[in-house]
């Protein structure tokens, strides 16, 4: 890559996410430009042709093997993750790989034996880390602002229409299910939130078929914490955090766009209830969910720190998921259900 010059990516699976962020927030970089995409899948792949002019692969190996690609967006099937990652970066380029890193046992151990010491840039797509209020209830909490945490509580809902799922969506070996899909944002934000590792996960599972999927994972951090996340397909949509601490409750509701404190009252029984304020960041995206309620930035923020860290090496934002978080969340949600087995 010469300096200055925009970073060339090639994007590996076409699908869903791939179109409504991926393709969006890249055109949008004027540091980097969409070079190739690759999908087996023909219409997947004329679909993302029409939006950029880029090289198209139907095999993603092809894509690999190219040379006018300096890095590559994974956005495949879950189940492919860890191998097209590991691969990806072990042939020189950088990665931005979905969440989650990896599906299974084996497929964590492959990864974590390829991807180890320095090299391109890698990251795994939590992009709630950059989520402008997520990132403002962390600050609050660093703050002080609700004392010592003792828990946190979070729920991810997103009602699906199953009969439209591919059908690796729909077999937990191919990297299907509530948890790696929904779960695993939660499961890392825990350990971003709190600056500290979860231990001892478990899950309660209700998976008797795949589109009413639901799961609640309880876990305890290393300073003990508890948290405790709900997940599931079959109900209608939600997304929210409550910290609950020695002098109050944080609660963000990412849907409503709402951030409220509460405080025993001084006098008489109830709480005191007061909106929080957020910063700039924080209050233009709620003032943009008015005018379009499924704004959310977070994937664009992401994929600009990844492009950012390949432009300037050695200044990586320390938010931008790395293999140590990518294999501490896979883990996890592996380690948990395995436990539930
Ligand atoms: N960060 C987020 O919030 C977020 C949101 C949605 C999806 N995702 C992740 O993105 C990934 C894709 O999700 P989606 O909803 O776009 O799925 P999708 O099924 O809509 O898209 C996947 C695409 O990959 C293609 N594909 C199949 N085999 C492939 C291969 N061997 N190589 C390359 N591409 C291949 C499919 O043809 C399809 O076009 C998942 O891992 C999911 O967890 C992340």
């Amino acid at each position: 890559m010469n300096p200055g010059s925009r970073i060339r990516v090639g994007l590996i699976g076409c699908g869903t996410i791939a179109r409504w962020q991926h393709l969006r927030n890249l055109r949008k970089l004027g540091t980097a430009r969409i070079a190739a995409l690759a999908d087996p899948d023909s219409e997947a792949l004329a679909l993302a042709a029409r939006r950029v002019d880029a090289r198209c692969f139907r095999d993603p190996d092809a894509l690999l093997a190219s040379n006018d690609v300096d890095a590559v967006v994974i956005a495949s099937p879950t189940g492919l993750h860890a191998s097209q990652a590991a691969e990806a970066w072990c042939s020189g380029k950088h990665v931005y790989v979905e969440k989650p890193l990896a599906h299974d046992a084996s497929s964590l151990q492959a990864v974590l034996k390829r991807v180890h010491g320095a090299g391109p840039v890698f990251a795994v797509g939590y992009n709630y880390r950059f989520h402008p209020a997520c990132r403002w209830l962390r600050r609050v909490v660093d703050a002080g602002a609700v004392g010592d945490v003792r828990a946190v509580s979070t729920h991810f809902t997103e009602p699906v229409d199953a009969g439209a799922w591919p059908r690796w969506r729909r077999e937990r070996a191919l990297g299907g299910g509530v948890l790696l899909d929904l779960g695993t944002h939660h499961v890392d934000l825990y350990r971003w939130l709190l600056r500290d590792e979860l231990i001892g996960a478990r899950v309660e599972r209700g998976a008797a078929d795949v589109a009413r999927d639901h799961a609640i994972v309880r876990g305890t951090t290393t300073r003990g914490v508890e948290v405790a996340g709900y997940f599931a397909h079959a109900v209608s949509r939600s997304h929210g955090f409550i910290v609950h601490g020695t002098t109050g409750t944080l609660q963000l509701d990412l849907h409503a766009g709402r951030f409220v404190m509460q405080r025993d009252r001084r006098f008489g029984y109830g709480v005191a209830t007061r909106p929080v304020i957020m910063n700039l960041a924080g209050l233009s995206w709620r003032g943009r969910k008015w005018i379009q309620p499924s704004f959310d930035p977070s994937h664009g923020l992401a994929i600009r720190a990844f492009v950012d860290a390949v432009s300037n090496p050695g200044r990586r934002d320390a938010d931008l998921a790395g293999v140590v978080d990518g294999t501490a969340a896979s883990r996890i949600v592996i380690d948990a259900e395995a436990g539930h087995r």
